[in-house]
């Protein structure tokens, strides 16, 4: 070939490179092209083996030509790589761009039921005081249920706790105080103990604002000895003070339970108008929150335990009409009725 020939013949080849390399805009379409035109079988790669069967000036003039192309279309392809990977990367950012001036979306969160609620704060305060949880069945004997707790069979006490029997013997608890026995049987005898028992209890009751055959309850149970009635009452005010806030107080009034010996009713201050008298409390300025007393010695004995040397209070309490006073609820049946308008109004928003 002559000279112009060759001239010719690695312009045409160097701008074909060139402009197959402009369209080479990734990195694998760039190495495609790195091999084709540098590679073993390129062209470029064959020229130069021709060089050794020339003549020294035609070798060096045909030489420079081809060097000169080979750095252009290197220096072509290092520029065309550094500006792909740059592109890349921009994308890269654009796409993974966060644009923190946006609002959040706001997450709609679930949240406990107001009895799940309160049970929980009311277990808190007992946690605090140094008492332990325990759970009883729903499903109880007509033994623990009443028997044991001083009422037996035809006692007119059993009047007021009618309830679901599955049979004779096996019933629908009435109440949470069964498991004062049962705890007292697993832990004594003759042992100290601080429990509360959080739980579902059946009455054959009608419903209507203040009733419900299925409601809570939480019981709670402290034996020892030199256990008082002064003990009942301290601890009673501490809670009431923890839940309903610091300025509450409470009251003792003369009641009657037949596993209590004696029997009081408790009543804090009328949450409502803080004791000046309103229809929540109906001018009496106190709110009845819970039964209680010293445990009876014929339930100290039911469970095994020495009446002499041991003593205890107990009370119950119904978280539900807590909840209520607490939220200002006045009808128990929305508690139970799932009603999302009703429910959603205690849900938090968290963003
Ligand atoms: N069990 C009683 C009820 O359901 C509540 C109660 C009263 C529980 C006095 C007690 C207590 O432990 O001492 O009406």
């Amino acid at each position: 070939m002559h000279q112009e020939a060759w001239n010719e013949e690695l312009q045409a080849l160097r701008e074909e490179a060139l402009e197959s390399l402009r369209l080479s805009v990734d990195e694998a379409s760039l190495e495609a092209w790195r091999v084709r035109y540098f590679g073993k079988k390129s062209q470029l790669t064959a020229w130069s083996r021709q060089l050794g069967g020339m003549d020294p000036e035609e070798r060096r003039a045909v030489g420079q030509q081809l060097n000169a192309v080979r750095e252009v279309l290197e220096s072509g392809y290092k520029g065309q790589l550094e500006e792909v990977r740059a592109q890349a990367i921009r994308h890269q950012l654009a796409a993974e761009t966060l644009d923190v001036t946006l609002p959040g979306r706001a997450r709609r969160v679930g949240t406990l039921h107001p009895t799940t609620r309160t049970i929980e704060e009311i277990e808190a305060v007992f946690l605090a005081l140094g008492f332990t949880i325990a759970e009883g069945m729903e499903v109880e004997t007509d033994e623990y249920n009443f028997e044991m707790l001083n009422v037996p069979k035809d006692h007119p006490a059993r009047d007021m706790q009618d309830t679901f029997y599955l049979t004779d013997e096996l019933l629908l608890r009435t109440h949470t105080s069964p498991m004062q026995v049962r705890v007292m049987k697993q832990i004594g005898p003759n042992q100290p103990l601080k429990v509360i028992v959080p739980g579902r209890v059946y009455r054959r009751d009608e419903d209507d604002a203040t009733h419900s055959h299925a409601f809570a309850q939480i019981e709670g149970l402290v034996v020892g000895e030199g256990v008082r009635m002064s003990d009942l009452k301290g601890t009673l005010e501490a809670f009431a003070k923890a839940l309903f806030g610091q300025q509450q107080s409470i009251r003792l009034r003369p009641s009657f339970f037949p596993f209590t010996e004696p029997s009081v009713e408790v009543d804090v201050r009328c949450i409502q108008c803080q004791g000046t008298g309103c229809r929540v409390c109906k001018d009496t300025g106190w709110i009845e929150i819970l039964g209680a007393g010293m445990v009876h010695p014929h339930v100290l004995e039911a469970a095994g335990y020495d009446a002499r040397r041991f003593s205890g209070f107990a009370f119950g309490m119904g978280p539900e009409r807590v909840a209520m006073l607490k939220y200002g609820i006045p009808d128990i049946r929305l508690l139970y009725q799932n009603d999302l308008r009703f429910l959603t109004q205690f849900r938090r928003v968290l963003s």
